[in-house]
């Protein structure tokens, strides 16, 4: 696999990646949710690649990375409601599932639906990235199908060096869970994967847009992505509603995550910290990735127990992916 440093500006192969892509080769590239594994919307030969090199489920469709709205000549009747919240949230963690202009863009990328999820990232190597090479691509999250989303370099490495040919190095991902999904093929919108923009964040901007919509329905979801075992570890999890408050022991087979502050509760066992404390969301998104992989890691655990963060709003994606990882437990 080639490695591409993450200054692409006095980088000598810019050109190389560009050509790759025009190729249909796939490179993964960093982004501010979790790196992706990019390819040429328009090829079909390139999309086809991606779900051959994560073993993606054939039905789960792609989100489409673009550099600015230009390029948006795949859709057609945006609702105003949507252009607004584009306007304003865009570059950013949130995906839009638009009306797609048939013909526009490789069948596979959207699993033959007639809409399209399209998503303007904000890290800057995306998007320098995107601004050179000047297509829109197709990119889903960079690890094989079923493990947790990469957030790092490494973690892309891990699953897919021997699978593709370049990985863009970049820094870990600022956000760490991936972006918000809102379906805006009919009015009001509905969330069909939760992220860093919250429905608050968008009825502050369009009043009244968002609609009610149960995106933790496995059998039918928006999101077919949403009904796949995902995020999940090898060793089974147990969620800790609330969180653990009292003292606890554990067998040393036994991995506890939680935030720093609970570590002083649990004897036995390995302690995993996952932030700093039980307000610290941010810090929890960022790290969950990396501690769910690092437990798959340590042969020694054969279980899991999660300290959980308090339901609100705040907390809506990030509880979201640790109750996939929990299956419910
Ligand atoms: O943050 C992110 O969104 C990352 C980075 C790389 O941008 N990408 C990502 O892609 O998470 P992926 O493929 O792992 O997740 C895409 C989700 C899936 O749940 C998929 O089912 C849903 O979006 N999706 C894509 N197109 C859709 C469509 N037309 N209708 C409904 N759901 C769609
Ligand atoms: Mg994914």
């Amino acid at each position: 696999v080639r490695n591409y440093v993450h200054d692409l500006s006095t980088y000598p192969q810019m050109e190389e990646i560009k050509t790759g892509f025009k190729k249909s080769e796939l490179i993964a590239i960093p982004t501010e949710t979790v790196y992706g594994l990019a390819a040429n919307a328009k090829s079909e030969e390139a999309v086809s690649k991606v779900y051959i090199a994560k073993g993606r489920p054939s039905d789960n469709p792609l989100i489409v990375h673009i550099y600015d709205q230009q390029q948006l000549d795949f859709v057609e009747d945006i609702h105003p409601a949507a252009q607004a919240l584009m306007d304003h949230f865009w570059p950013g963690p949130i995906s839009f599932i638009l009306p797609l202009k048939k013909e526009s863009l490789a069948l596979k990328v959207t699993a033959g639906k007639d809409t399209v999820a399209v998503r303007m990232p904000s890290d800057p190597v995306a998007r320098q990235l995107l601004e050179i090479v000047g297509l829109p691509l197709a990119a889903p999250s960079a690890n094989l199908s079923g493990r947790p989303s990469p957030t790092s370099y490494e973690h892309v490495y891990e699953d897919l060096h021997d699978r593709i040919y370049g990985i863009v190095r970049g820094d870990d991902s600022e956000i760490g869970i991936e972006s918000t999904v809102l379906d805006c093929s009919g009015y009001p919108f509905r969330v069909a994967r939760p992220g860093a923009v919250t429905e608050s964040m968008l009825t502050e901007i369009v009043p009244g847009c968002i609609t009610a919509a149960d995106y933790s329905d496995e059998a039918a979801p928006i999101a077919p992505g949403m009904k796949y075992r995902h995020y999940a570890p090898k060793s089974p999890v147990q969620l800790v509603e609330g969180g653990i408050t009292a003292p606890l022991a554990v067998e040393s087979h036994v991995a506890v995550v939680g935030p720093e502050t609970i570590r002083h509760l649990i004897t036995g066992g390995v302690f995993y910290t996952l932030c700093e404390d039980e307000k610290d969301f941010a810090g929890a998104a960022v790290h969950l990735y990396d501690v769910l992989r690092a437990i798959d890691h340590n042969e020694a655990v054969t279980h899991i127990i999660f300290s959980g963060f308090k339901r609100q709003e705040e907390t809506d994606a990030l509880m979201n992916r640790i109750d996939k990882a929990s299956a419910g437990k």
